[in-house]
């Protein structure tokens, strides 16, 4: 209201972060009419720019939405005059209260909240928490901190890294981002499950025969290398966002659409999971391969990366929950750098149709007549649904063909960034999409016997070429389980 104020401060302003996502993602909630009538925006980093440099940086990175270009140019200038920079140390209180007496000019004597996006390796995270809870904390609205993985590399570092942020915050002033939680179709899943009558009654082991979240990419670390090495594919993707999406898959109905209710249930599912063991994880790493005349380098040839780096670049893993929806189904999960596709995508195959009049119609390869629900995260999201159906014809001869929801034919509206919504809800204190600490723990529980296996026998990646689908140990791995990797024919 007109009474009050929110300053944003992004701390690791000239990051890479910073630039592809939170300036952008600011100036499309500027743009959206979504932010406060008073509010500003603040880069902190270390190097010594004005705030002319500031927002010249920044203008690079805006963009219009394609359906929303006029006065786009007008609307960047007045988002533009809205950003200042202050220089200063990540663990200097004396930096931080010249930021605070800024701030103050401002707010103007309005009620002050405060944002700080914490952008920055984590190193120097809690020296920038202490420093700004210290010394520019708001004395009478809201301070909330963003905060951005890594959150440890395993139980114990993670639960230090929350016990220091907890010196200085409160559990509510703290917000987790996993940024595949703002993505449109992972925000839908509650919806699909919960709002259709069709799917919940499926959503269980009697149906269900297993469920599938994959991840890949088709370019390796390319210079991120120095951040990657010190964590692998199962840190940077599968213990956050693949397993993130699975929690919000296989919960409970939340009692409520309250935070702290779909929480619980998430905390609850993941509680619910089996440690991973090794006999159900397979490991890879990418290595050159050239393709018609181009040579693509090996994860090792990255010149941030140790020669003899065994960080897997790819990973594939059974996972099971416990308990009585889910006894005994397997949650594969795969995800990988340097793979022939960029796709993120939930596949859930359902179980053969009992005595099916149909079966002799199908050929021999009976796995392909069972359904399969296909939730494509991105790109191009869908939602599509494999069903068997009659050849038009005088014959009686079955396909499958896809019952389809292409968002891009379905709606006009262009797809929020995941990052616009997070900082949207975090302005708003909607804490629905951000991790508690329990659910970190609970994360994390999972994953570290394993990680720290791995590590201590320093375990040999299966070696995949840049832009393959991968090792085949991926499909020994499912058909351990009598699975085959979903694909669209
Ligand atoms: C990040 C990972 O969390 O997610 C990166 O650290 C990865 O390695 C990225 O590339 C993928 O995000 P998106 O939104 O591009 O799929």
């Amino acid at each position: 209201n007109d009474k009050s104020t929110v300053s944003i401060t992004v701390v690791g302003a000239s990051g890479d972060l910073a630039k592809k996502k939170i300036f952008p993602a600011l100036f499309a909630l500027y743009y959206e009419d979504c932010l406060p009538e008073h509010f500003s925006i603040f880069g902190y980093a270390r190097s010594k720019i004005s705030d002319a440099e500031l927002r010249n940086m920044v203008s690079k990175t805006l963009t219009c939405r394609i359906d929303k270009r006029e006065n786009c140019g007008e609307k960047m200038e007045q988002f533009l005059k809205r950003c200042f920079y202050h220089s200063g140390q990540y663990d200097s209180k004396e930096n931080f209260v010249e930021l605070d007496e800024k701030l103050k000019e401002h707010e103007g004597g309005r009620v002050s909240n405060r944002l700080f996006y914490l952008s920055i390796p984590p190193n120097i995270f809690i020296d920038a928490v202490r420093c700004a809870s210290v010394s520019a904390s708001s004395v009478n609205g809201w301070t909330r901190v963003i905060v951005e993985k890594p959150f440890g590399r395993d139980s114990e570092s993670s639960a230090a890294l929350t016990r220091s942020l907890k010196q200085y915050l409160e559990e509510d002033q703290i917000f987790r981002i996993d940024h595949y939680l703002g993505k449109e179709l992972v925000e839908n899943l509650s919806v699909l499950r919960f709002s259709n009558l069709i799917f919940e009654p499926l959503w269980s082991r009697q149906y269900i025969r297993n469920v599938q979240f994959i991840f890949s990419e088709d370019f390796g670390t390319e210079g991120r290398g120095g951040y990657f090495d010190n964590y692998g594919i199962i840190r940077d993707i599968m213990q956050n966002h693949l397993l993130q999406i699975l929690a919000l898959f296989a919960m409970e109905t939340p009692v409520s659409l309250d935070a702290e209710d779909i929480r619980n249930e998430k905390v609850k599912v993941l509680r619910s999971m089996r440690t991973l063991s090794m006999d159900d994880v397979v490991i890879g790493q990418y290595k050159s391969d050239t393709k018609g005349g181009i040579t693509y380098p090996a994860y090792t040839d990255d010149k941030t990366v140790p020669k003899d780096s065994l960080t897997p670049t790819f990973a594939a893993a059974a996972l099971f929950i416990d308990n009585a929806r889910w006894d005994g189904v397997p949650f594969l999960m795969k995800a990988g750098k340097a793979l022939h596709d960029r796709r993120a995508e939930i596949r859930v195959q359902f179980r053969h149709v009992p005595g099916n009049l149909y079966n002799r119609n199908f050929g021999t390869d009976l796995d392909r007549a069972t359904n399969e629900l296909v939730i494509r995260v991105q790109p191009d999201e869908a939602i599509y649904l494999k069903i068997n159906n009659k050849v038009p014809g005088l014959g009686m001869r079955l396909d499958r063909s896809n019952l389809n929801l292409l968002y891009k034919a379905r709606y006009s509206k262009e797809i929020p960034d995941a990052y616009e919504r997070l900082l949207l809800d975090a302005i708003e204190g909607e804490r629905r999409l951000f991790i508690r600490s329990d659910e970190l723990d609970a994360a994390w529980a999972l994953f570290t016997p394993l990680l720290k296996e791995l590590e201590d026998k320093r375990l040999i990646p299966e070696y995949y070429p840049y832009g393959s689908r991968g090792p085949v140990g991926a499909h020994y791995l499912s058909a351990k389980y009598n699975v085959k990797w979903g694909v669209d024919e």
